[in-house]
């Protein structure tokens, strides 16, 4: 095992349940000086007050001076026994890079904040295990990123902590705090909290949001990140309580040494079902976020149904106040040495389905970006500046250009569009998903044949299967294999990518690749 797993294994031995949690603040932690708010929405602060039912005001001021102010009262139902929640919707204001401040206060108790610095632009939330929460520290082209991070104060982001313990039931307010809102600059992205592994801010989610500002948005809107993951997390623990009775059940899918009951005894395991949610994602019901980018799915290979997790996970997501019909982006599981058997391109088939039924949605595969050399094993490849160019073409078609062609994805296989020829196989893309056209590329260097086997193209026949990597594009939308040789063979399948480690050479003029595909022919 490499050191985060053997990190967060001490980590689960050692912490005691319901420790080291922030109280409730007279402002939600979830605020702070440096924030990116969404542009074009209402705003809502909230936050708790001392008593019941005392008057609370929030006033926003623009730089130009310009103020708008609301007042709200706190409810009359305490929370944690002492703690009055507020809420105040402010109009919504346009993007903006100068400054405005917050001033809320509440004279009946003499509580007040000050927040300053703070933008509206697009915000986007970022969660899943640890490739995402992978660091920017230890991402390929570190070097020139971390330079050039200096240019980017416009994107501002903030960490969730992980807590040390659990409290039951979806929260209102952060257990705890990482990395609160802070300008993004060649120190603070770098900048280690100090609570383990991977605990800089995640690359991923910079990655995406630093192509988001420069390449969609030409640096004109800031951008929030908010990151919010555990490393080696199933999904089941991002997912409310309620979406875990049964409905993606019906499948030996469900491995039942992680289906931990949450709320019995004092021991907090971040696999148990539902206590992320509970703890990192319901605390951000009322921010407004545009789209959600999700890298999970390693804890849960072998999942016949994951797409169905996913997608009801996705579905309680957007039914948060703030979320709506959020965006959605995901990524297909990168390639690593997962034991060689069918389990990982399996996996990677069933994250494929779930686009189909998740509307709103993309998915980016990462499949070909493998990197045995890694530091933090295999299973972290370091090439996340790939993972967030992808991603960012994904929002790109999802969230500002929805007329786009969906080439964003990499193209994807007209399943009717399979034909065996008197010499070869034929193979066609769809033609909304090529861009300018398909081309190839020598992708990666395979680094042992065991890993890549079946890992271009492999042709099932009823004399056995044959791997071919000799594909030629015929026009702009069309792959066909010549003299595959298999003697007197009938062929009835075709995959593509179907191997723990694919060297996938199809792309779409975006240069993104073709994800990995089985069909019978
Ligand atoms: C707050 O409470 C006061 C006194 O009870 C009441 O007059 C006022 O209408 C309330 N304001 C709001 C915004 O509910
Ligand atoms: C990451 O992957 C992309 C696509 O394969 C490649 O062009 C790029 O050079 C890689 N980045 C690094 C730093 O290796
Ligand atoms: C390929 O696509 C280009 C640009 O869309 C188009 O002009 C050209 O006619 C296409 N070629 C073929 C062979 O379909």
């Amino acid at each position: 095992m490499n050191r985060f797993f053997t990190t967060l294994h001490l980590l689960l031995l050692s912490v005691s349940a319901a420790s080291a949690f922030d109280a409730p603040g007279f402002v939600s932690t979830i605020f702070g000086s440096n924030q990116v708010f969404q542009h074009s929405e209402p705003l809502t602060i909230f936050g708790w007050a001392l008593s019941p039912s005392v008057s609370v005001s929030v006033t926003l001021t623009a730089a130009d001076g310009k103020k708008s102010t609301t007042t709200t009262n706190s409810s009359e139902t305490a929370y944690y026994g002492a703690y009055y929640r507020w809420d105040a919707t402010l109009p919504p204001s346009p993007p903006s890079f100068s400054e405005y401040s917050l001033t809320i206060s509440s004279e009946t108790t003499s509580q007040t904040a000050e927040m300053t610095n703070l933008l509206f632009g697009d915000v986007f939330f970022c969660s899943g295990q640890s490739n995402m929460q992978f660091s920017v520290e230890g991402m390929l082209g570190k070097d020139d990123e971390i330079a050039a991070a200096d240019d980017y104060g416009g994107i501002r982001m903030f960490g969730v902590g992980q807590p040390a313990g659990q409290l039951s039931g979806p929260q209102q307010t952060l257990p705890t705090v990482a990395l609160p809102w802070t300008v993004v600059n060649s120190k603070t992205i770098v900048t280690d909290p100090g609570n383990g592994d991977f605990d800089q801010f995640s690359a991923v989610c910079y990655m995406s949001g630093r192509h988001i500002f420069t390449d969609i948005l030409k640096s004109s809107t800031p951008v929030g990140l908010i990151s919010s993951n555990w490393g080696g997390t199933p999904v089941e623990a991002w997912m409310p309580e309620d979406q875990l009775k049964g409905q993606c059940d019906g499948g030996k899918a469900r491995d039942d040494k992680l289906n931990l009951d949450a709320s019995s005894g004092d021991d907090w395991n971040p696999n148990a079902d539902h206590v992320l949610y509970d703890n990192m994602i319901t605390p951000f019901e009322k921010l407004v976020v545009k789209a959600a980018i999700w890298y999970q799915g390693e804890t849960n290979v072998g999942y016949w149904n994951y797409d169905c997790f996913q997608s009801l996970m996705v579905e309680s997501w957007r039914k948060m106040a703030g979320w709506g019909d959020m965006a959605f982006t995901f990524v297909q599981l990168a390639a690593y040495d997962c034991g060689g058997s069918q389990a990982l391109p399996d996996f990677r088939g069933v994250q494929l389905k779930a686009v189909d039924i998740t509307p709103n949605s993309a998915m980016i595969t990462a499949a070909d970006l493998g990197d045995v050399g890694s530091p933090d094993g295999d299973i972290h490849p370091r090439n996340k500046t790939e993972v967030g160019r992808r991603l960012s073409l994904a929002i790109d078609k999802l969230v500002y250009n929805k007329d786009l062609d969906s080439a964003h994805m990499g193209p994807v296989v007209d399943v009717d569009g399979i034909r065996i020829l008197e010499d070869g196989v034929s193979i066609s893309f769809r033609g909304d998903t090529i861009g300018g056209g398909l081309h190839l590329e020598e992708a990666q260097v395979c680094p042992n044949d065991e890993l890549c086997g079946n890992a271009v193209l492999s042709l099932s026949g009823n004399r056995g299967d044959v791997v071919i990597d000799d594909v030629v594009v015929v026009g702009n939308s069309t792959i066909e294999l010549r003299k595959y040789g298999v003697d007197g063979s009938k062929i009835v399948g075709v995959s593509y990518g179907w191997g723990d480690f694919p060297l996938l050479k199809v792309f779409s003029s975006y240069g993104v690749p073709a994800a990995p595909f089985k069909a019978e022919v």
